[in-house]
């Protein structure tokens, strides 16, 4: 069918379900035609992760969504979320596919899944496998985007375990990350497919921002703190499957391990970036288990000219297996995040500026963070030129509580929260994380607290705490007003 044609199988109202993990192998043809014709209002939108600004930016600018889940990082979604025109959920990662699973209340109309190959049992994806296959599933009616830009030769890398639904659900049986355990394709009987589309289009390159030399002290800090964990007998040589976030600090984070001499490490992640791939071919990594590869145009064409290569070596399987609790506390996983503020608690913020404002969502930063054997989250100490700390007194929202976090790090320094007591936490994440700028006003906030008494147990002084953000939101910057 043409596009148009497919797209008239969506009506207003429906819950949509589209494939796509972290700006690749989403529709892109489909949507557009949704975009041009306007006949389908009001959608639920449903896929893996972020999808590029052709599927996402398309619809939200064309005004066609009214709820989304379960993540984005689009700036046009974000702003019509934050307007409040539309209704975002934002969940982990590893339960959007169990919670359509199980029945929970949502059902999805028709799902448009990009494909790399159409066979006699079912569909192989193209570079992100993400939710398809629960849409799949799911769904009563599928449309196919076939898309001649990816080789048919990554047929072969993809890997469906389909774990089922409780009292019936299977254990998965993974062991080493690079364990293959289901099938190459997304079963899916031909009768449910109601169209297919063919593409061309290639997915909009993920933009990767500059290292920094924050990133880079943030990725020698970390190196030195493995190297001491292995030194100490807490870690074995091999570390342990690594999970890695996105953007610069993530990069410059893994990069550090090749600085670092590590050779034949694992990699069990929900994204694999540049720097992933830099390492696998480097040796630094031995496999990488993945739901999505998202690379620049040049490392597309690196991994496109050498499929076979990287056949052996790397997995893409479900967000459902890749970031499925029982599996990141079996492997052992070292997940490396993000957050956006770390308060004196060790209580993490990963989505929510100024508390209410959502930037991306919490991904699958719940999932590894929670069940990893170590996690780490790490940021710059500040943000917007110097004016917001990003170790602040009480965190203006809570994706990841104080009993989930171990270790901090920022330029500055690291913060190893283990087995410490409240107020052991806030004096390391001050003395060790916190900018210098910002210390004595930290230092001074802690010494208030306990002298309040508010906190018996936890030293914090909430009206003293939300002074900081208030300070934000009158236009001016964190720093207390000198005398
Ligand atoms: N207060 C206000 N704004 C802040 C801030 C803070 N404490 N810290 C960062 N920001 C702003 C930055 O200034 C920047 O704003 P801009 O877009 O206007 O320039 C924006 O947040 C992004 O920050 P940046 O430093 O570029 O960080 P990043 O690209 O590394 O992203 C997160 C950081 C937290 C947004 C991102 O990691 C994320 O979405 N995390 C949650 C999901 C996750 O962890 N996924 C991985 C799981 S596998």
């Amino acid at each position: 069918m043409s596009a148009r044609q497919a797209a008239g199988l969506i009506r207003s109202g429906m819950t949509v379900a589209m494939s796509g993990f972290t700006l690749t192998g989403y529709p892109k043809l489909v949507p557009e035609a949704l975009a041009e014709t306007g006949h389908a209002q009001g959608l639920t939108l449903i896929t893996g992760a972020s999808v590029g600004d052709g599927l996402e930016g398309v619809m939200a600018r064309a005004g066609l969504v009214s709820r989304r889940f379960p993540y984005q990082s689009n700036p046009t979604m974000r702003r019509l979320i934050n307007e409040g025109a539309v209704a975002y959920a934002d969940m982990h990662l590893s339960m959007l596919p169990a919670m359509l699973r199980w029945g929970t209340g949502c059902k999805i109309d028709v799902a448009v899944i990009e494909c790399a190959a159409v066979l006699e049992n079912g569909l192989v994806p193209t570079c992100s496998v993400g939710a398809s296959d629960a849409f799949v599933s799911m769904a009563d009616k599928v449309i196919v985007e076939l898309n001649t830009d990816v080789p048919e030769s990554i047929v072969g890398m993809h890997d469906i375990f389909e774990i089922g639904v409780p009292p019936s659900a299977r254990v998965i049986p993974i062991i080493h990350p690079s364990d293959r355990i289901g099938l190459p394709y997304i079963p899916c009987p031909p009768e449910k497919i109601a169209a297919v589309v063919l593409s061309d289009r290639a997915d909009d390159r993920p933009h990767f921002p500059e290292s920094s030399p924050a990133a880079e002290k943030i990725g020698g800090h970390i190196l030195r703190f493995l190297e001491d964990e292995v030194e100490a007998g807490r870690l074995p040589p091999s570390l342990g499957p690594i999970q890695s976030g996105v953007g610069a600090v993530a990069n410059a984070v893994l990069r550090s391990l090749r600085a670092g001499g590590f050779r034949g490490l694992s990699m069990y992640t929900e994204t694999c970036q540049d720097a992933a791939l830099e390492l696998l071919e480097a040796g630094v990594f031995s496999d990488v288990s993945t739901t999505a590869v998202s690379l620049s145009a040049e490392a597309q064409k690196r991994f496109y000219d050498n499929l076979d290569w990287f056949k052996q070596r790397l997995v893409l399987r479900p967000q459902e297996i890749t970031n499925h609790p029982e599996v990141v506390r079996r492997l052992g996983l070292i997940a490396m995040n993000t957050p956006i503020e770390v308060d004196l608690c060790g209580n993490v913020n990963s989505t929510h500026v100024m508390g209410g404002t959502i930037m991306n969502g919490i991904g699958g930063s719940g999932d590894f963070a929670r069940n990893a054997r170590l996690n780490i989250f790490a940021t710059e100490s500040v943000a917007k030129g110097g004016s917001i700390s990003c170790i602040v007194p009480m965190v203006s929202h809570v994706d990841h509580t104080e009993h989930d976090t171990q270790i901090i790090v920022t330029e500055q320094g690291v913060a190893d929260l283990r087995w410490c007591s409240p107020e052991e936490r806030a004096e390391l994440l001050i003395e060790n994380c916190a900018h210098p700028d910002y210390r004595p006003q930290l230092r001074q906030y802690l010494a208030s607290a306990k002298r309040s008494g508010i906190g018996r147990h936890i030293p914090q002084h909430p009206i003293q705490a939300w002074d900081w953000y208030a300070r934000v939101q009158s236009g001016g910057s964190m720093m207390e007003p000198q005398e």
